[in-house]
């Protein structure tokens, strides 16, 4: 993680929040190539899972919402984590993330002392602030804890303007704060994070089939992420621990440095939410058969969530390779090309015109088609290696030659290998090899 970390800060993908202020315990900023590494993964999902379907639609609902809806949903009575306090220091821990000593004794991991701990209070996790100018209970609001609970609110508005038919989903990506007891392991658990759901409604009869091709599209998204498939571990959830109206849900865990955890989550939640806010807000939520008036329900729902910032970790922890290169130690990003937070990088070997006249020009023609980075700063070598380091798959090299023969050195990034490539072929040349 240390090594991740520190490649990370250096060179600009995600850097300590409020660092000149000090900090702010485990917030983290996405810098120029982390924004550019998150959007093409938000944005590939959308693709995957909105765009290419019939069967789904999108929304990007207000992240506040009326507080009745956390009543509704469950969250102001049930979303807790259980909270201990060391009886020395009063530092605070997740009772359910602390592990006892070989002889049983708890042991606090701040001060190290055993002096014993508070027992277990149920902490709930929802952020609150207040509403216009007065703190008061009536203003009281919460930041939404998840995505998903905007897709039943809306469910209604989104059938009555789409007129989808069972069985349809409804797709959202967008922030969630929770008031994690303990935030930590850089990007995994944070109090600010981003998350991907889908809420896919069906007939209750076709839950189960529904419920396999979910598990068949998450697991083709994590295979399209590159993830080494023996890092990856699909958990079922026992009776006893799912939520009581799940009939199946499945933990996708990863390999992480620091033990095997939770990457995303895909349940069954019947028709668990929808019947909630039908009988909260009083309002109409049932779904008509469009062929059959009679035939009247409330849907149930298959949910895939995933994790915006734990796809990140993940594509970077599973990218970052060393590589011996003669003498030297090559550190290389071996991102999926289209992940790739710079895909074309335009090098030109000299700081003179006309050669970086050249060089600027390749570079906005091909930046309408890719992400492209022009660096004429430093040695070429240098150069390279920072390239290879951010994981850019091509190194467009501009020099004195192209001026006569209108042709670039295209380096490839996992094999070194070197082409000459006509400047006019060069949008078409990288857009194949960018089909693999
Ligand atoms: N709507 C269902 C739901 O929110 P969850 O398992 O609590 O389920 C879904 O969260 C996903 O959101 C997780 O699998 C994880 O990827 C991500 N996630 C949850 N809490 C997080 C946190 N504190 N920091 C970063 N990601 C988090």
């Amino acid at each position: 993680m240390e090594t991740i970390i520190s490649l990370c800060k250096r060179r600009g993908f995600i850097f300590p929040g409020s660092d000149i202020y000090g900090g702010l315990a485990n917030s983290w900023d996405y810098g120029p190539l982390g924004v550019a590494l998150k959007n093409a993964i938000k944005n590939e999902w959308w693709k995957m899972f909105v765009q290419k379907r019939l069967d789904m639609v999108g929304i990007d609902a207000a992240l506040l919402m009326n507080p009745r809806v956390w009543e509704a949903s469950g969250h102001v009575a049930t979303f807790t984590d259980p909270l201990i306090e060391c009886a020395s220091c009063h530092a605070r821990f997740r009772d359910d993330h602390v592990t006892k000593e070989d002889d049983g004794s708890w042991k606090c991991g701040a001060c190290g002392k055993k002096n014993g701990k508070t027992v277990a209070r149920q902490f709930n996790l929802m952020l609150k602030t207040f509403l216009g100018p007065a703190e008061e209970q009536a203003n009281t609001v919460y930041f939404r804890p998840e995505t998903a609970q905007a897709m039943f609110v809306d469910f209604k508005a989104i059938l009555e303007t789409t007129r989808k038919r069972l069985p349809f989903g409804v797709a959202q990506i967008g922030k969630a704060f929770r008031n994690e007891i303990t935030p930590g392991n850089f990007i995994f658990r944070t109090r600010e994070f981003e998350q991907m759901e889908i809420e896919y409604f069906v007939r209750e009869n076709e839950w189960e089939e529904h419920f396999e091709h979910w598990l068949t599209q998450v697991k083709a998204w994590i295979n399209h992420l590159g993830v080494h498939p023996e890092h990856v571990h699909y958990v079922e959830i026992a009776d006893e621990d799912r939520a009581h109206y799940s009939k199946r849900t499945v933990d996708v865990e990863y390999d992480y440095p620091f033990g095997q955890k939770e990457l995303y989550g895909l349940a069954y939640r019947g028709n668990y939410d929808l019947t909630q806010h039908a009988d909260h807000s009083g309002k109409d939520l049932v779904y008509t058969d469009p062929d059959n008036q009679s035939d009247k329900f409330l849907p149930h729902v298959i949910e895939p969530s995933f994790g915006v910032d734990r796809t990140v970790l993940v594509a970077l922890l599973e990218a970052y390779h060393e590589e011996q290169v003669g003498d030297e130690t090559r550190i290389v990003m071996k991102f999926p090309f289209w992940m790739a937070p710079v895909t074309v990088a335009i090098l030109p070997l000299s700081k003179k015109e006309p050669l970086t006249e050249l060089a600027q020009k390749i570079a906005q023609h091909l930046g309408g088609d890719f992400r492209v980075e022009y660096d004429e700063t430093q040695s070429i070598g240098k150069r390279y290696r920072r390239q290879d380091e951010i994981g850019t798959p091509f190194c467009v090299t501009v020099d004195f030659d192209s001026l006569e023969d209108k042709s670039v050195t295209v380096r490839h990034r996992d094999t070194m290998e070197q082409e000459r490539v006509l400047i006019d072929n060069l949008a078409t040349y990288i857009a194949e090899k960018m089909k693999g």
